[in-house]
């Protein structure tokens, strides 16, 4: 193994996280989904639109500290979804494949309760509870799409994934996801 010049490395830091809150307190980036961002998400556009009239409340926050988008290197971030629902259907993500479709992901559940929806572009649909202390593996080529189905509680996951997998967010646009979480008789269903 050969090193690099020390000039040319990647000095190690370290990032607080506030656990309970779900939040990253010093993050260089902080991005934040309205329900206006989830247009096209949700089965009831009436009730999506009714929520944006309504003060267009947040829907979900991503804390990151970016590294370098390249192979060898884990980007990671803070995920916290905001519990709430969308006519029955629970709030979510928007969901996305990995650009490097290969690219797996973890997502640890820190506090909350809900679901890791996922997908292949072949047709398979799947989804695993997540609740504090669940770690779901998502295997490459799988979309995945978090929902909360907390009555009052955000839910927040730490995420790790390869520095070079990107976002596809186009394909679930155009796809959607063949399943859906919905409250429904005071039962949650995936439906
Ligand atoms: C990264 C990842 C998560 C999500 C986050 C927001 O690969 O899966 O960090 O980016 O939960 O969801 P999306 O990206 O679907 O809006
Ligand atoms: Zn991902």
């Amino acid at each position: 193994m050969t090193c690099p010049d020390p000039a040319d490395l990647m000095q190690p830091f370290s990032v607080d996280i506030d656990l309970q809150q779900g939040l990253m307190p010093n993050a260089a980036s902080h991005l934040t989904r309205h329900a206006s961002d989830m247009r096209g998400h949700y089965a009831d556009t009436d009730a999506l639109a009714r929520l944006i009239d309504s003060g267009d409340p947040l829907h979900y926050e991503v804390f990151e500290v970016p590294v370098p988008a390249q192979a060898g290197q884990w980007m990671y971030c803070i995920s916290t979804l905001q519990p709430g629902r969308v006519g029955d259907e629970f709030f979510m993500t928007k969901g996305h494949y990995h650009t490097l479709a290969e690219t797996a992901e973890i997502y640890l559940c820190l506090r909350g309760e809900g679901y890791m929806l996922m997908k292949t572009a072949g047709g398979q649909c799947a989804w695993q509870a997540m609740t504090r202390g669940k770690m779901v593996y998502v295997p490459p080529y799988w979309a995945h799409r978090s929902v909360n189905t907390h009555e009052g509680e955000p839910l927040v996951s730490f995420c790790v994934y390869p520095g070079d997998a990107g976002h596809n967010y186009g394909n679930i646009e155009r796809e959607g996801f063949p399943r859906r979480v919905f409250l429904r008789g005071g039962e949650i269903v995936i439906e």
